[in-house]
């Protein structure tokens, strides 16, 4: 079989987007700043510019329009950033039952619609996005989510991820649905809005953060949780086990980061020591996967008990970015409420998966969930031999759409044309 050719067409694929985007893009950790100092690069107070400077920049402006230009991800710092982060904060918050208590509920309703017979097969990511769509709408709105107004989410959320992931094109007609939406709603949401931000503006921050970035995040991260779970039922069994399973999510962040890569463009020039030095404009790619493989035994094994003796903070882990540099929002909520949504589902089914589990997960993890009885091993074995054909064609589906993205945001250049005539305040400016 081909095995070997989806990992060939995903190096092809990072090579294509490398010679487009045209950065001198250099990525971490490499022989001149090795995993010891990965963070200390990462946290210096230079590597801070997030759009402005860099061909990658188009990239994930297409990927994540409308208003990437408001999101919070990709705002220079400022007294804007600090206005939506500060905003941001706001919406995050709250007691860890009531966190829990609704993301409970989110799942339970979905759960409800979706569980059939004695087996029901689902794709773990499409499981989770309305459950996630919910939960931040009544994060953001108070109320219970309409059925409307979830299809709209979630449509948009699909749209976002499966172009990020290049298993399909975007569609702006799809995502402009919601912005429609979320215009006639902006009166109803229960926090103030970001005030350096307009209204059409702020319509594209709640599109932004709340139904693209905290949907997509929660749903490929609950993709790998409950993935991870199905294979490895000893860990499943103790889902109830605090302890345990705050180790069981260590390990799943540290093997299947959401982030692959996040980057910086260097506002200053940088020098580590005398023969580590990076001029103002360098591109610095910070790699996930490869820095949480560096510092472990057996770093490509899943193993929740590494975590046994030792913290997070001890060891090459940061699935929620670093401290000193825009970490992660919700940093905090994320876990607690992944914890309810796993435990929700594993009080109810049993998990079983025979799919390839890879970090960025484009067959959207194929899963039996099963009420009782057995376990259902011919349809796990053909669930194996699909996978693997599906993976085949898949890579190749994916090169040629991300080609064909790449080069459209080449051509539209959306970071660059703004910052054409913005500056990084979001101020017009003539030249
Ligand atoms: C398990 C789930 C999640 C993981 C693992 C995760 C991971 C991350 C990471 C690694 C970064 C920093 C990347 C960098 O340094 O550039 C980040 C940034 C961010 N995340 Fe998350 N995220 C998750 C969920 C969420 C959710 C639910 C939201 C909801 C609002 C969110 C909103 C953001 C935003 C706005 C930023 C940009 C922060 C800034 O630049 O100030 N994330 N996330």
């Amino acid at each position: 079989m081909l095995s070997w050719l989806p990992a060939r067409v995903v190096a092809l694929r990072a090579k294509v987007f490398e010679k487009v985007n045209g950065d001198n893009a250099i990525t971490f950790p490499n022989d001149r700043v090795g995993p010891d100092r990965f963070q200390e690069l990462y946290s210096h107070p230079a590597a801070n510019g997030r759009s402005r400077g860099a061909g990658l920049s188009d990239l994930f402006w297409y990927w994540l329009s409308p208003g990437p230009e408001v999101h919070q991800e990709h705002l220079e710092a400022g007294p804007r950033y600090d206005d939506v982060a500060r905003a941001t904060r706001t919406f995050l918050a709250g007691s860890s039952d009531a966190l829990s208590a609704a993301a409970t509920r989110c799942t339970a309703k979905v759960l409800d619609e979706v569980l059939g017979g004695r087996v029901t097969a689902v794709r773990l990511r499409d499981l989770m996005m309305p459950v996630w769509a919910e939960y931040f709408y009544e994060l953001v709105f108070g109320e219970p989510c309409p059925r409307l107004a979830r299809d709209l989410i979630v449509g948009h959320a699909t749209d976002v991820v499966n172009s990020l992931k290049c298993t399909s094109l975007r569609h702006p007609a799809r995502r402009d649905r919601l912005t429609r939406y979320l215009k006639v709603r902006l009166a109803d949401v229960r926090h103030p809005m970001p005030e350096t931000l307009s209204e059409a503006e702020q319509v594209h921050y709640l599109q932004g953060t709340y139904f693209n970035t905290a949907v997509v995040q929660m749903a490929e991260a609950m993709a790998h949780l409950l993935l991870a779970l199905a294979q490895h039922p000893e860990a499943a069994q103790r889902v109830d086990d605090d302890r345990y399973f705050a180790h069981v999510l260590d390990e799943t962040f540290r093997l299947y980061p959401l982030f692959g890569i996040a980057h910086r463009i260097t506002t200053a020039d940088i020098e580590l020591d005398e023969q580590t030095s990076f001029p103002a404009g360098s591109v610095l790619c910070f790699s996930y996967p490869a820095y949480h493989a560096t510092g472990y035994d057996n770093p490509h094994e899943f193993d929740p008990g590494r975590w046994e003796n030792t913290a997070a903070r001890n060891e090459h882990h940061i699935p929620f970015g670093v401290a000193a540099n825009r970490p992660c929002p919700a940093w905090r909520l994320s876990p607690i409420v992944m914890r309810a949504c796993a435990r929700e589902v594993l009080h109810r089914v049993a998990l079983h998966s025979s799919v390839t589990h890879t970090r960025s997960l484009p067959s959207r993890g194929p899963c039996l969930l099963v009420r009782n009885g057995p376990v259902p091993r011919k349809r796990l074995a053909l669930m194996r031999v699909r996978d693997r054909w599906e993976d085949v064609w898949r890579s190749v589906v994916q090169l040629v759409l991300g080609t064909a993205m790449v080069l459209h945001a080449h051509r539209l250049r959306p970071a660059g044309r703004y910052f054409d005539t913005h500056d990084t305040q979001g101020c017009p400016v003539r030249h």
